[in-house]
C-alpha cells in the first residue's frame, strides 16, 4: 500500500470525503495546524527511551521533513481568530449595543459589526431574521445550520420546510410570522452553542423580541425555551404550556414552548404534540384579536 500524498488529488478527495463523513465540514484557518504536535513536550523534555550517545548507538537518521502548508511559498499567513474565548466584557458590550438599537435595522447593523462572538469567525453570514416584523407571532429557534448560513436566512433547510408546513396548518406563513434564532451565527459543524456563546448572543435576541413586540412568542426547541424563559426544565415537560417571556423593559409576552422541527424530523411520532401546541397558539391569537 502506498502512503497518501497531500499532492495527489485522488488522496485529497478521499481525505475530504472522510472528513465530510465524520462531520468535519469547516476549515477554520487557511493552513492546517497540528495541535497535538504543539501540545507534545519538546524533544529535550521527553523521557528518553534510549540514550543513543551514552549507549554508543549511532545517531538516528534525521527525520524526513514534515509537510507544512505554512511553509509553502505564497501561502497566506494563518488568520488569527477575530475574537478569543468569549468573556463577560463581550456580553456587556452585546447588551450595550442591543439596548442602543432603536430599530430592527439598527440592531442588525450592530450585530453585523459585533466582533465579540467567536462563532462569527467561522460563519459565512449573519442570520438575522425572516418574515414580517409586524406579525403577531414570532418564532425563535436555536441557531442556523448549513443552509441558513449559506442563505443568511433562518429555517430554510429541511427543518425549515417542515416549519413552513406547521405554520400553514394554522393559517400562517412567512408574511404573517417573524422568525429568528437565539444564536445568529452558525456554530461550526452544527455543534451545540456553548453557554458562553449563548450568553453573549442573548441580549441581541431579547432586544429583537422587544422591538418586534409580538402578541405571541413560539420557542422552537429546548435551547430557545431555556434561554428565553429562564428555566432549566426539559422541552418535553415545558411544551404545550403557556409561559411568559418578559422583555428588558418589562413587557410580558405569552410564550408557547414546542418541539423543534429538526427533532420532529427524527421523531415523527411526536408531530402530534407540536400540532396541539400550534393549535393552542391559533386559539390564543384568536382570543387576543
Ligand atoms: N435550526 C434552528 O434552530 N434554526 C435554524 O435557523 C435552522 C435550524
Amino acid at each position: 500500500m502506498t502512503a497518501a500524498s497531500p499532492n495527489n488529488p485522488v488522496d485529497l478527495a478521499d481525505l475530504l470525503a472522510f472528513y465530510a463523513s465524520v462531520g468535519v465540514d469547516e476549515a477554520l484557518e487557511d493552513a492546517p495546524v497540528n495541535r497535538f504536535a504543539e501540545a507534545a513536550p519538546k524533544p529535550a523534555e521527553r523521557m528518553p527511551t534510549t540514550t543513543p550517545r551514552e549507549s554508543g548507538a549511532p545517531e538516528p537518521p534525521a527525520a524526513p521533513p514534515r509537510f507544512d502548508a505554512r511553509a509553502v511559498p505564497d501561502a497566506p499567513a494563518p488568520r488569527p481568530p477575530t475574537s478569543a474565548v468569549p468573556d463577560e466584557a463581550q456580553a456587556a458590550l452585546a447588551r450595550q449595543l442591543a439596548t442602543a438599537a432603536v430599530s430592527l435595522d439598527e440592531l442588525r447593523q450592530h450585530m453585523a459589526a459585533f466582533e465579540g462572538c467567536n462563532l462569527k469567525a467561522t460563519a459565512k453570514n449573519l442570520v438575522f431574521a425572516d418574515g414580517n416584523p409586524q406579525a403577531a407571532v414570532m418564532l425563535v429557534g436555536e441557531a442556523p445550520g448549513r443552509d441558513e448560513d449559506i442563505e443568511g436566512l433562518p429555517f430554510v433547510g429541511r427543518s425549515g420546510r417542515l416549519l413552513d408546513r406547521m405554520l400553514a396548518a394554522i393559517g400562517l406563513d412567512r408574511n404573517s410570522a417573524y422568525i429568528a434564532n437565539v444564536i445568529p451565527w452558525r456554530p461550526p459543524g452544527n455543534r451545540t452553542p456553548t453557554p458562553h456563546e449563548t450568553e453573549i448572543c442573548r441580549p441581541f435576541i431579547e432586544r429583537q423580541i422587544e422591538l418586534v413586540n409580538p402578541k405571541v412568542l413560539i420557542n422552537l426547541g429546548g435551547p430557545s425555551a431555556k434561554t428565553l424563559l429562564n428555566t432549566s426544565e426539559g422541552i418535553l415537560r415545558l411544551r404545550g404550556n403557556w409561559r411568559v417571556h418578559t422583555t428588558a423593559s418589562g413587557i410580558a409576552i405569552p410564550a408557547m414552548p414546542t418541539l423543534h422541527p429538526a427533532y420532529l424530523l427524527r421523531t415523527p411520532a411526536h408531530k402530534k404534540l407540536a400540532w396541539r401546541d400550534f393549535l393552542e397558539v391559533k386559539a390564543k391569537l384568536r382570543a387576543l384579536g
